[in-house]
This record gives structure tokens, sequence and C-alpha cells, in this order.
């Protein structure tokens, strides 16, 4: 039988609902390889994942989204330094332990009335009921978005979030058109607000902090509060679905989970390697290079297969095996190096208020037969019927 070939496996549906033995494939036979799409190649394996992640000058983060006239945007994800490095130090600054720990009474009071309402329902829906909603609104939040205008950020979020792939792949973000102006045109009044009126959320400690790099500029802030919609909310519903998923599948690690609730950051850490929620990231080469022994060209896009370092046998024992007891748990869930991800301490927090909530009034959970196809969807299901059995 001859193996199955990258170009067609990993964008085969078929694969994508559950791609791990392909990832397997791909670390064993062809870890660094052209994937048949486009002009992409794949990086499966851990140290590889790690080699590129740490070098931004050979594997540069400008990958897409370019204005009319071909300029790059100032997205901090989408930039290499010096830019970067700008943004990510007057960013940085801004979003402290402090500005996040603001966020937990307000996701604790979300949280227990999603929660409450998901298991007084006949037919929960662990996305629609309580992993989508929790982190719009924890966004909508630090943007300071007023409450009555939260159905139309809900409205720019999914048209964000729908059209991310197909934007990472051309660079081609005119489907949006009309929502960014929408979403520029309300943020814009609220930077003007918040310069004469700061209040205590994320968004003003951006309006108003400086450093040596100077202050974030118009454009600057608008970008970021879109990059958190695209960075911050799909990311953090896959954590709070793909722990559940993985509850769901490990009835005993629940069992201890539950009886025990100081296992729960273990429990999360695991989810995050387990099955890991932003599952690949791309780069473009600056000149040719050898990765694992093959050599990728020169301006060649790479994708930076996160959710198969996850998995690598050189680097987890048992990776297959959901465990609470790793110890250091060295997965990549949330990147590596410069572009490490700027939100992990707030989608941990988000996932922990979420199950801290969740698992003490449940004794099980299992996913409803039959939704092969929800799980299929690139960037997570929009839709999980879940059963809960309860005490
Ligand atoms: C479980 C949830 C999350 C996961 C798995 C995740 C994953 C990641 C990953 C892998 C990167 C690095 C991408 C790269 O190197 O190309 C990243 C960057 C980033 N994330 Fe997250 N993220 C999550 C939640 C969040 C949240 C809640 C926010 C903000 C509210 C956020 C904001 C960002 C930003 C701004 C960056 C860009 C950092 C930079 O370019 O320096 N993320 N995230």
């Amino acid at each position: 039988m001859t193996s199955p070939s990258p170009a067609r496996s990993l964008f085969d549906p078929a694969v994508a609902n559950d791609p791990y033995p392909f990832y397997a494939y791909l670390r064993r036979e062809a870890p660094v390889a052209p994937l048949g799409l486009m002009d992409l190649w794949g990086i499966a394996r851990h140290e590889d994942v790690l080699r590129v992640l740490r070098d931004p000058e050979t594997f540069s983060s400008v990958v897409g989204q370019r204005r009319g006239d071909g300029e790059e945007l100032p997205s901090m994800l989408f930039n290499d330094p010096p830019l970067h490095t700008r943004l990510r130090s007057l960013i940085a600054k801004a979003f402290t332990p402090r500005v996040v720990e603001l966020q937990r009474e307000s996701i604790a009071a979300r949280s227990k009335q999603l929660v409450d309402a998901m298991l007084a329902k006949g037919d929960p829906d662990i996305v629609l009921d309580l992993a989508y909603p929790l982190p719009v609104m924890v966004i909508a939040h630090m943007l300071g978005v007023a409450d009555g205008d939260h159905a139309t950020f809900k409205r720019w979020s999914d048209a964000i979030i729908e059209n991310v792939a197909p934007i990472l792949l051309t660079g081609d973000d005119s489907a949006l058109a009309d929502v960014n102006q929408e979403f520029d045109a309300y943020f814009s009044k609220r930077l003007a607000k918040l310069r004469r009126e700061p209040e205590d959320n994320l968004l003003s400690e951006l309006v108003h902090v400086e450093t040596d790099e100077g202050k974030l500029g118009e454009l600057e802030l608008l970008m970021f509060c879109r990059l958190l919609l695209v960075a911050g909310n799909e990311t953090t519903t896959g954590l709070i679905v793909n722990a559940t998923r993985a509850l769901a599948e490990y009835p005993d690690v629940l069992q201890r989970v539950r009886g025990d609730l100081t296992l729960l950051p273990a429990a999360i850490e695991e989810a995050l390697r387990y099955y890991a929620p932003f599952p690949a990231t791309f780069r473009r080469t600056t000149r040719e290079v050898e990765v694992g022994g093959a050599t990728i060209p020169a301006d060649t896009r790479v994708l930076v297969l996160l959710a198969s370092a996850n998995r690598d046998e050189r680097a987890f024992e048992h990776p297959d095996e959901f465990r609470l007891d790793r110890g250091t748990n060295r997965h990549v869930a949330f990147g590596m190096g410069i572009h490490y991800c700027v939100g992990a301490p707030l989608a941990r927090l988000e996932a922990e208020v979420a199950l801290r909530d969740l698992l003490p009034r449940i004794t099980g959970v299992s996913i409803v037969p039959g939704q092969a196809a929800a799980l299929l969807r690139p960037g997570g299901p929009k839709s999980l019927r879940v059963t809960f059995t309860t005490p």
C-alpha cells in the first residue's frame, strides 16, 4: 500500500476531524516538506517548529494583509522587527496582569449566567451556550464596548472570524471591506472619547500608553482592536470546547479534576497540548534555508504545525494520551519566540473560570453522536451539542 500523500491528505476534509494520524505520518515520513497547496511547506516536528518560531529573520511573519496600495498594515501578528518590536512593547505595557485581572469578576459573573442557562436546557450546546459568547463578551469589555452595542460588536466579530482563514491564505480582505469600515468608524469615535476621558479598560490603557517607542497611532490602535477579535475569540472558544471534548473522551480525568479543582490548571495545559486550538501558523522564508535536513527555497510560505508539534513523540511521552502529570508541559499552543501569545494569561483565566463553574455541577459529559461535520469546520465547530449527566 502506498503512503498517503501530504499534498492531498492535509487538506482533505476527511482528515480534518482527526488530523493526528496524518500529523504522525508527516513527523515520521515528511517532517519538512511541500504540502501540495500553493507554495506551502509544512513543519511537523516539535524541534523544527521551535527552530522556525525562534528565527524571525529567516522566517518572516509578513505573510498577507496588505492595503490596496500593497503596503503592510501595522498589525503586530503579521509584522517583523522593528515594527513588531515597537507595537509589542507598547501593547505589552498596557496588556498587564492588572488589566487581565480586571476581567476576572465580569468573566465569573458572565460564565455563571451562561453555565446556569446551559445546564437548564434540554439540548445544551457547548459552543453556542458557553464557549462562543464568553470570549466575545470579554473582548467587548476590554475594548469598553457599551452594553447596547454588543449585538453589533458580535456581528462584526462573526464576520471577521468567518473570514480569517481565506484572508490569511490569499491576503485579500475585500470581503470584509464594509465591516472594517463600520468597525473603524465606531472605534475611531471611541478612541477620540478615551483620549479626552480615560476609562479603566485595555483600550484606554492602549490609547495612553507611552514608551521610548512613542505612542500607538490611530491606525495601529484600530488594527489592534481588529487583531483582538481574530486572535482572542475563536481560539479561546476552541480551548473551552477542546477541553470539554477531551474530558468527554477521558471520563476518569474528569472525575479526578472535579474532585480536586487544584488540578484544573494542569488539565487546561494538557488540553492546550492535546487539541491545540490554533493548530498552525504561517511564516515566509526570507532566504533559502535548511530545516531538519530539507532545503526550503527563499520566499516560500511555511505552515508551522503547532498541533503536530504538541503530539511529537520526540518531545512528549505517550503524546496521544491525555495526562495530568506532565510536569512542565512544553506545548507550543501559544506559539514561541517574539510572537508568543500576548493573550495567554487571559485565555487561561477564561477557561479556568468556565470549567470551575461547570465541572462541580456535572458528573459526566458526552458529545452527541453524528456531529462529525461540525467538528470538521476550520477553526473549530460553530455548534456542538453535548449531553451532561448531573449529580
Ligand atoms: C486558547 C486561546 C489562544 C490560543 C491557542 C492562542 C494562540 C496564539 C498563537 C499560537 C500565537 C502566535 C502566532 C504566531 O506566532 O504566528 C498568538 C499570538 C497572539 N495572540 Fe493568542 N491565542 C489565544 C488567545 C488569545 C487571546 C484571548 C488574546 C487577546 C485577547 C490573544 C491575542 C494574541 C495576540 C495579540 C497575538 C500576537 C502576538 C504577537 O504578534 O506578538 N490570543 N496567539
